[in-house]
């Protein structure tokens, strides 16, 4: 049995998936600018290398699953931060660690998205900072989020983009039997949703906005469909967006699936 890696491990969703698939019998990697097994700054190339390069020493080369939930919510300043982790310290993992997923048994990974890449417009595909983020080109998109007015743009527009890249490699990593997938959560109720509850600029609106489930999801739902979506019981899910969002997506657009 090769590890696991799991990015965002010392908190909240990150956090409930450790302890889920250690409940399931998996030997995990957490990484994490803190609490983790390795610690590295997801924000920074350097931090994503090295931290790359660890993981391969520690795996041996050989990986069975990879969960990158490392994430900043969008009260946090600057918002090249969130574009930093969100978006590029997601994708260097699955691009530094494709080799070793294939390498694997019966390997699988797992994006956390968010809900709110529903809400991005349609006319976001035309705008530089997608473009920037879909062209790698992280110099422009880290300047560009920083001339962004609103956190929740930056948040959901990087998001939005790392799903897209989760499609894109669909061909690739299913040729080569590795599954990838993106779960897309609502409002949970972790560190990084409090920070915007506690928040005066977004406190309110979070608050007013009610799923039609009636209540925040616990960590641990969310790590429950990770959890399966990592397992061979979940052998022919591969490409897919998971929205686990209470019905929000569904309330907010019933005509889009
Ligand atoms: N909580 C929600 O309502 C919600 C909804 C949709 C999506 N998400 C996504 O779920 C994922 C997990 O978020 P959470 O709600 O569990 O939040 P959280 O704050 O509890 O966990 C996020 C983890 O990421 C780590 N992290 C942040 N910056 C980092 C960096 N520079 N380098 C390394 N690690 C870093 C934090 O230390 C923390 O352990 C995020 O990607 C988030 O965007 C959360």
């Amino acid at each position: 049995m090769n590890p696991i890696v799991v990015t965002g491990s010392a908190s909240g969703i990150g956090a409930a998936t450790c302890e889920a698939l250690r409940a399931a019998g998996k030997s995990i990697i957490g990484v994490d600018i803190r609490d983790a097994d390795i610690l590295a700054d997801l924000s920074t190339p350097d931090g994503r290398q090295a931290a790359v390069a660890d993981v391969l020493a520690r795996c041996k080369g050989a990986l069975d699953g990879l969960v990158c939930c490392a994430g900043l919510g969008p009260t946090v300043s600057p918002l090249s931060k969130i574009a930093a982790v969100n978006y590029f310290g997601a994708t260097a993992f699955l691009e530094g660690l494709f080799e070793a997923l294939i390498q694997g048994s019966e390997s699988a990974a797992v994006v956390v998205s968010s809900n709110s890449i529903s809400l991005v417009e349609e006319t976001w595909r035309d705008s530089a900072l997608f473009q920037a983020f879909m062209a790698d080109d992280e110099a422009l998109a880290l300047q560009l989020a920083d001339e962004v007015e609103m956190g929740q743009v930056v948040y959901g527009g990087s998001k939005f983009a790392l799903t897209c890249r989760v499609r894109e490699l669909a061909g690739t990593w299913g040729s080569a039997g590795v599954r990838l997938n993106a779960v897309a959560p609502g409002v949970v109720q972790t560190p990084l949703l409090q920070a915007g509850l506690d928040d005066p600029r977004f406190g309110q609106a979070i608050r007013n906005f009610v799923p039609p489930l009636g209540r925040r999801a616990e960590p641990a739902e969310i790590a429950e469909l990770i959890g399966f979506l990592m397992s061979p019981r979940a052998g022919y899910m591969h490409g897919g967006v998971y929205f686990i969002d209470g019905g929000i997506d569904a309330q907010l657009r019933p005509q889009y699936f």
